[in-house]
Formats: structure tokens, C-alpha cells, sequence
């Protein structure tokens, strides 16, 4: 099949897959507990795709033009055997980057399986080294010690450079920024500062909550001078900047105050197999019901096709006043 594009000629580029929507954190920002307790409903097994339809399915997007793929969650490695998954993925033609995007607790135990499978990064997220602050973001009492175990030993087996998400909320880690900074220049990790966005409907985002990406920056530059660097391809998230005295690099994801919409060439698939073309969907395009009816591969890789041909969105550009009629997808179901 060509290589498709959608209203405003963007090509489908990655794939974000999305392998469970539980998580063993309950990040504040993202699964807070009031919304994720313990009589929350998640996907049941059966709803959920197997590897095996994870597999054809990313053929399909494959033949559509995706060349990267990235599995989320939730927490990804809470899937069992995902090495097998990622040993798949790597098989399928037309694939030139695997990446995860991981909380990174159960990392060091995965990490050299992993790459033995065929992936090639990881990312991790750590939102601050202080163990009182962190466990105000997670909420589960997690020590950051755990997950910089976890970066090392990614980075050991080779997945590395290690990227390292902080996302900044105002008046929770803001106060981490310089830590962290400090602590992963020099390591050859990328710290990215991410603003805290709007995504789905329970973390009661503020825009008040929003450090802005050029605030981090200065802040981080007043420390340590910084000067910008160009972007590595073209949609990079990212805005990158290189310490001057050869301290390395950092990046902000400015996706609220400068939004990055016009080169968003990234589809998600959610862990029981819908389609969604926009981080802030509310609504995805089943793809496991004619998965698993029987439908021929040239039937999907039409309906990816028709699918990705119809899409227009461009959320962060526009974040206006909404008039929804059903709430938003959350992150830990779409992955980020
Ligand atoms: P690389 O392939 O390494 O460049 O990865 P990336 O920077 O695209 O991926 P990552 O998953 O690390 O993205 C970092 C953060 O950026 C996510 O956690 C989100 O918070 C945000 N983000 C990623 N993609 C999008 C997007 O399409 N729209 C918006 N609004 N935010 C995004
Ligand atoms: N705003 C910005 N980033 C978020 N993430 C989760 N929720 C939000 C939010 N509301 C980030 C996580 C992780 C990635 C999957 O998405 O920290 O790095
Ligand atoms: Fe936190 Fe990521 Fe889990 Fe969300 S999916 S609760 S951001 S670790
Ligand atoms: Fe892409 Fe939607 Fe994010 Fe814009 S808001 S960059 S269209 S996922």
C-alpha cells in the first residue's frame, strides 16, 4: 500500500502501542487514586489484544508507512513476557525503531532480555530524586533509587541513551528541576522536562500548573549556560539544548505553550485495540472487531488507510473551550 497522509499532509510515522492500561504507579497527574482505586474497571484479558494481534496489526501499520513503535501503557513491563512481543515487533518489515516509554520499577530485571530482543531505547520516567516528592507524584511510596537502577541497567544493556521524562507540575516537583538537571548532566541522559498537560478527564488540570518550558529552561540555563540545538528530524517533540561546557544535552516538551501539532505524525493504539489519531481523542476506531472477524489484511490495512486519510486533529494547537459530548481518553489507557 502507499504510504498514506492525512488533511494536512502528515504522514503516519509511529506507532505508539499501548500493552496494558494498568500501572503500578498512581501518579497524581495521571492515574490519581480517587479516579484508579480499587474498584476501578480495567481491561479484562479477553478484551485485551495478544501479542500475535499486536504483531499484524503493526504489519499493517507498517504498510502504511509507520517506521517507528513505541510501547506504552500503563506500565508496559507489567505485561508478562514482553520481550516476546518485542522480538515480533523487530521481525516485522519496514521497522526501524523500537523504543518503550517505562515508569522504570521493574527495569533492571528486564532490561537485558529486552534488548536482546530487538529494542533498541527505552525512556523512563523519574519526576524528581527527592523520595519525599516522588512519592507525592507516584503515590505508591516508590524510592527514586529503584528507578535509577533501572536507567543504569537499561543503559548497561545497551538501551541507552536513557531519556529521562519529568513531567513539571507547579507546586509538586517544580522544585526538583536543578536536581535533576544537575544529576543527569555529565551521565549522556537526556533529561526532558515535560509541561503537564490537559489529557484526559480526572487529573483536574489547571493551566496555573504549568511551568512553561522556556521558565524551565532558564532556570536550568542561569545554573548552566545552554544554547539550542537544532532538531534531530523533522516533528522531533522535543526541543533540544546542549549544556555549553559539554555537559550534554536536555529537552522540553513544550506541548502546551508551544504546541507541536503540524509535524504530529504519531497514531496510538490502546491496549484493547482501538485506533486513536490524537493524544486527546474521546473516541477510537475499533480495529480488533474486524481483527478478530476475520478480516483479510488488505481489508485493514484499507480501514488504517481511510482511517488515518479522514484525520484533522490538531488539539494542542487549538485547546479551546470544549464542547464535548463524551470525556476524553485518559494517558494510562493511550500511552502518552
Ligand atoms: P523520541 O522518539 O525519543 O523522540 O520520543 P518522543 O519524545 O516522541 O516520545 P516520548 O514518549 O518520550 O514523549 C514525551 C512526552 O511528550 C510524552 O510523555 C507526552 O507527554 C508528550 N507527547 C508525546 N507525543 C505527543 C503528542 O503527540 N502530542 C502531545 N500533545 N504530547 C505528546
Ligand atoms: N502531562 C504531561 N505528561 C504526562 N505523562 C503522563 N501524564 C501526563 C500529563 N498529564 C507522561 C508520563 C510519561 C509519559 C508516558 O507521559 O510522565 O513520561
Ligand atoms: Fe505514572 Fe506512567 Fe503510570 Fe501514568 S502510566 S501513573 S504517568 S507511571
Ligand atoms: Fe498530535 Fe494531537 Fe498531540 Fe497535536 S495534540 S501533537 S495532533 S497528538
Amino acid at each position: 500500500m502507499e504510504p498514506v497522509t492525512d488533511t494536512f499532509a502528515r504522514p503516519l510515522h509511529d506507532l505508539r502501542i499501548s500493552v496494558t492500561d494498568r500501572c503500578n504507579f498512581r501518579c497524581v497527574y495521571c492515574m490519581p487514586k480517587e479516579v484508579f482505586g480499587h474498584d476501578f474497571e480495567f481491561l479484562r484479558r479477553s478484551q485485551i489484544l495478544t501479542f500475535e494481534e499486536i504483531e499484524r496489526l503493526a504489519r499493517m501499520f507498517a504498510g502504511a508507512g509507520v517506521r517507528k513503535l513505541r510501547l506504552t501503557g500503563g506500565e508496559p513491563l507489567l505485561r508478562r513476557d514482553l520481550e516476546r512481543l518485542v522480538a515480533m515487533l523487530a521481525a516485522v518489515p519496514g521497522i526501524e525503531d523500537i523504543a518503550m516509554t517505562t515508569n522504570g520499577v521493574l527495569l533492571a530485571r528486564k532490561a537485558q532480555a529486552l534488548a536482546d530482543a530487538g529494542l533498541h531505547r527505552v525512556t523512563v520516567s523519574l519526576d524528581s530524586l527527592d523520595d519525599d516528592v516522588f512519592a507525592a507524584v507516584n503515590d505508591v511510596g516508590v524510592p527514586a533509587a529503584r528507578v535509577l537502577e533501572g536507567i543504569e541497567a537499561a543503559a548497561a544493556a545497551g538501551l541507552g541513551p536513557v531519556k529521562v521524562n519529568m513531567v513539571v507540575k507547579r507546586g509538586l516537583n517544580d522544585t526538583s528541576i536543578l536536581e535533576m538537571a544537575g544529576h543527569f548532566r555529565g551521565t549522556g541522559h537526556v533529561l526532558r522536562l515535560i509541561e503537564y498537560m490537559d489529557v484526559g478527564a480526572s487529573n483536574g488540570w489547571r493551566l496555573d500548573d504549568v511551568v512553561p518550558a522556556a521558565e524551565m529552561v532558564a532556570a536550568i540555563g542561569a545554573e548552566w549556560p545552554l544554547e539550542p540545538v537544532e532538531s534531530a528530524y523533522r516533528g522531533e517533540v522535543a526541543n533540544r539544548y546542549r549544556y555549553r561546557d559539554g555537559g550534554g544535552e536536555i529537552g522540553v516538551i513544550a506541548s502546551v505553550t508551544q504546541p507541536f501539532c503540524r509535524d504530529c505524525t504519531r497514531a496510538r493504539l490502546s491496549a484493547d485495540g482501538r485506533l486513536y489519531t490524537c493524544l486527546f481523542a474521546n473516541v477510537g476506531r475499533d480495529l480488533r472487531g474486524p481483527l478478530r472477524a476475520g478480516a483479510s489484511d488488505a481489508d485493514l490495512e484499507a480501514l488504517i488507510g481511510r482511517i488515518w486519510g479522514r484525520r484533522g486533529d490538531r488539539y494542542s494547537e487549538l485547546r479551546t473551550a470544549e464542547t464535548r459530548e463524551s470525556p476524553r481518553v485518559e494517558m494510562s489507557y493511550i500511552g502518552g
